[in-house]
């Protein structure tokens, strides 16, 4: 293993698209654990839309990273040395906000404080970033405490097969709905309506999605679990039922722009239609994720829910790995391996 810690830190603030140069990948040494701190190497990198946000000064709901400093990122790893009570050498833990490093410095306090992870049978450790982490709580709490699904209701997800919206797609199966997803290739809706049993799945960069929601939605939309927004929002807003419940998770066409962007042309209906539009974030429920965990622990090894991650190897490829979200490249939930497992 490294004796040194390599860490991303944030160089400027990206204009549009992230550009070679934004960050810069710079050699540390290992950091050496204080009282009730622990030593660990990470192994799993977190990849997620709200990155690139947190690069940018745009307001938003925690601080930016600063110029110069580590990128934040969530991280799986083992405990390397250990000066915490309760954490022993060997240990699989999450220590919080890792940050895109070889090595970070967990603690039992603190804003993010170490988390240690049961062994579940037949679960691997990767489903902790994905399902039974901080992703799949997000489609659980935005799809069932916003989007209140009700058995035979239509609800939609948007970036379908991505780490959030395959997981909100086999909820809302699991609830009794009809699941209708958008995603960005044939094979991204193969795989929703083949493998995670979506009842249809629309290509939006085929065909037009306002028309395409009314042939697969004959009913209407009860439920947007909504995480792209601009044109696909629109053609939601198009197509939503009389008192339908809207999740707004993210709005990741829009994270890129450089400047202002449009509002939705079809808001009216929001009033036409009694809609209520609700925006959340996953960091507020973190009192409730033991609840959430049980049930989708269950749900996972019941096999009524699968989960598909999408690895790529090395920190040194954090930066050009991230940019798959804005591209479409990745199907589920993107990680870096930093570090093989034990
Ligand atoms: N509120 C919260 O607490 C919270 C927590 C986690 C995630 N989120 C949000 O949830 C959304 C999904 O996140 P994720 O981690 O699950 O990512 P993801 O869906 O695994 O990856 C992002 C996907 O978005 C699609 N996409 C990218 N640019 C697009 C565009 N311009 N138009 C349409 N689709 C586009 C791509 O799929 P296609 O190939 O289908 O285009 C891409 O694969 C993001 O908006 C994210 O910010 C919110």
């Amino acid at each position: 293993m490294r004796n040194s810690n390599r860490q991303w830190r944030l160089k400027q603030r990206p204009v549009g698209e992230i550009k070679p140069g934004d960050l810069e990948l710079t050699e540390a040494p290992k950091p050496i654990p204080g009282k009730g701190e622990m030593l660990v190497r990470n192994i799993y990198l977190s990849l997620d839309p709200t990155n690139r946000i947190w690069m940018s000064d745009m307001e938003q709901y925690m601080p930016p990273v600063a110029i110069g400093d580590v990128m934040r990122g969530g991280t799986l790893g083992v405990v390397e040395q250990s000066n915490a009570e309760d954490f022993a050498v060997g240990d699989i833990v999450m220590p919080g906000m890792g940050g895109w490093q070889d090595y970070s410095i967990g603690s039992a306090g603190g804003p993010f404080p170490a988390q240690k992870l049961p062994k579940i049978p037949g679960v691997p450790l990767s489903t902790f970033m994905s399902a039974l982490g901080f992703t799949g709580a997000t489609a659980y709490f935005g799809l069932l405490d916003l989007g209140k699904p009700q058995p035979g209701e239509t609800v939609v997800v948007s970036a379908a097969a991505g780490a959030v919206g395959q997981i909100v797609g086999q909820i809302a199966k699991l609830k009794g709905c009809r699941v209708v997803g958008l995603a960005g290739s044939d094979e991204k809706c193969r795989y929703a309506v083949k493998e995670l049993g979506f009842d249809a799945c629309i290509n939006y960069k085929k065909e037009n999605v306002a028309q395409a929601l009314k042939r697969e939605c004959p009913k209407g939309i009860d439920v947007d679990f909504e995480n792209v927004g601009g044109e696909i929002l629109d053609a939601v807003l198009a197509n939503v039922n009389l008192k339908a419940r809207i999740a707004l998770c993210g709005l990741i066409s829009q994270y890129n722009a450089k400047g202002p962007v449009p509002g939705p042309y079809n808001f009216t209906n929001i009033l036409m239609k009694r809609v209520r539009v609700e925006g959340f974030i996953i960091i507020d429920y973190v009192p409730r994720l033991g609840e959430f965990a049980a049930q989708m622990a269950q749900w996972l090894m019941e096999g009524k829910i699968k989960d598909r991650v999408d690895i790529h190897d090395g920190l040194e490829n954090a930066v050009t790995t991230l940019g798959q979200l804005f591209t479409g490249g990745n199907t589920g939930k993107l990680l870096v391996r930093v570090s093989p497992e034990p």
